[in-house]
């Protein structure tokens, strides 16, 4: 296995130049500076290969620099750049077609185009409470919706990301997200812990806290990202759906990490068999522009002429970026993030036999986590031994994240191959050993 002498030198004197004048306040992991990338390879400053296993936290879907993606935004750049929000263009209207055809929704579909995640999840908030006429909230405890005020408010992975930066919005109660891993509520034989979330909803927050009634909406990643990779139990999103629709409640889908296919279906909650309401896209929506999306149903999407808008909402380098990558998921890479996923998903549990500090391999499609434990049987989370080996797979090679406590994400592009899944999981697998003997 090939050591690298990571950073080189070019690396070193970006860095020394970065810490001068760039915030302090980004929580980089490890010293790569990108010099170019192509599909799911990428290589830094000094001439060094890496696998992608991170994908800019699940944004390059169509992995780095895919020629359609490059093309459709040159030719776009050449007949113009910006025209605002004031005005009309084509390839908004047909980004928002393609994004209604894509939606899962019965009924027909509205679409409102953002610039990131966080200002999808804010448009989702403002809509929920003009729809419903009611100002509350349910989010989970875990979540991560971004870090504009409405959405950190939500967000709770972290203390870091709120801490001096209260008060924040107002109405918004948190409840466990169902772990099954890690359950924190006690559970009835035979119960499933998605429902007892549920009944705990019912049971404690409307009973005590909350008026049901005035809940405009529940926020929900149908799989936690940022807190830990995260699949909830099969009877969570049913038993949810019937409490929303029980107290006209809006069920509102953060698909920003999960959706655009990267669990082999456009939109996570798919797998769930369940029907949301809103849905708030971006990352993976247009390969690494900087594109968001709020696609929600007709009917609720009722706000007036002038209540919601943005400047760059709807760029169009951003959307014809994103109507080439919604072309290449549909055509090969959902599919392929289905299949080639459930393959790393079986090489992993494979791998979790030989190593004792693997506690649990869960995900589904190109989403999946790895979490570290100071052993099986207490299943203390080891943060430790997660950034050694999230180190040492940087020093061979591979780029990965964190997330959660201790789980290490795999979020490659969705166009990773078998033989490139073969290559990184064998580093993994050997720096994962390095690690466990310290
Ligand atoms: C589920 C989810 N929602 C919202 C966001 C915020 O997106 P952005 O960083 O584009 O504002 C993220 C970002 O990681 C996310 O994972």
């Amino acid at each position: 296995m090939k050591h690298l002498k990571v950073p080189g030198p070019k690396a070193k004197a970006f860095i020394e130049r970065d810490l001068k004048v760039v915030s302090p306040s980004y929580p980089r992991g490890y010293p790569f500076v990108m010099d170019h990338g192509k599909g799911t390879e990428v290589w830094d400053v000094d001439g060094n290969r890496f696998l992608d296993f991170a994908a800019g936290i699940a944004v390059a879907s169509t992995g780095h620099s895919h020629p359609d993606v490059v093309k459709a935004i040159q030719e776009q750049a050449e007949k113009f750049i910006h025209i605002s929000s004031d005005f009309y263009h084509e390839k908004w209207i047909e980004l928002s077609e393609k994004l209604a055809e894509i939606s899962p929704f019965q009924e027909d579909t509205r679409v409102f185009l953002t610039n990131s995640g966080t200002e999808s999840v804010e448009g989702a908030i403002k809509l929920a409470r003009y729809h419903t006429n009611r100002s509350n909230f349910i989010g989970f405890l875990g979540g991560f919706h971004g870090r504009t005020i409405g959405a950190i408010t939500f967000t709770a992975s972290k203390p870091n990301y709120k801490r001096r930066f209260f008060p924040l919005m107002n109405g918004v109660t948190h409840v466990p997200f169902p772990d099954p891993y890690r359950p924190i509520l006690n559970l009835e034989p035979g119960q499933d812990y998605g429902e007892r979330i549920i009944e705990y909803i019912e049971e404690q927050v409307f009973e005590k806290i909350l008026p049901a009634d005035e809940v405009a909406g529940i926020l929900v990643e149908p799989i936690q990202g940022e807190g830990g990779y995260i699949v909830p139990p099969a009877g969570f999103f049913p038993a949810l759906r019937k409490l929303c629709d029980k107290h006209g409640i809006l069920l509102i889908a953060d698909e920003v990490q999960a959706g655009m296919g990267r669990t082999g279906k456009w939109w996570s909650i798919e797998n769930f068999g369940v029907e949301p309401d809103i849905i708030t896209s971006a990352k993976g929506i247009a390969s690494g522009m900087p594109l968001g999306a709020l696609i929600t149903k007709k009917s609720v999407m009722n706000w007036p002429k002038g209540s919601h808008g943005n400047t760059y909402g709807g760029n169009p380098i951003a959307c014809a970026a994103s109507l080439a990558t919604i072309n290449a998921i549909q055509n090969g890479y959902m599919e392929n993030a289905r299949v080639t996923g459930t393959y790393t998903l079986e090489k992993l549990k494979e791998m979790q036999i030989r190593h004792s500090s693997i506690g649990e391999v869960r995900g589904i499609g190109f989403m999946i986590g790895i979490e570290f434990v100071k052993d099986q049987q207490s299943k203390k989370s080891d943060a430790d031994i997660r950034d050694r080996v999230v180190n040492l797979a940087y020093e061979y090679g591979l780029l990965t994240l964190g997330c959660g406590k201790s789980v290490i994400r795999v979020s490659p592009p969705l166009c990773t191959n078998k033989e490139q899944i073969g290559e990184g999981l064998e580093i993994l697998d050997y720096v994962i050993s390095l690690a466990e003997n310290g």
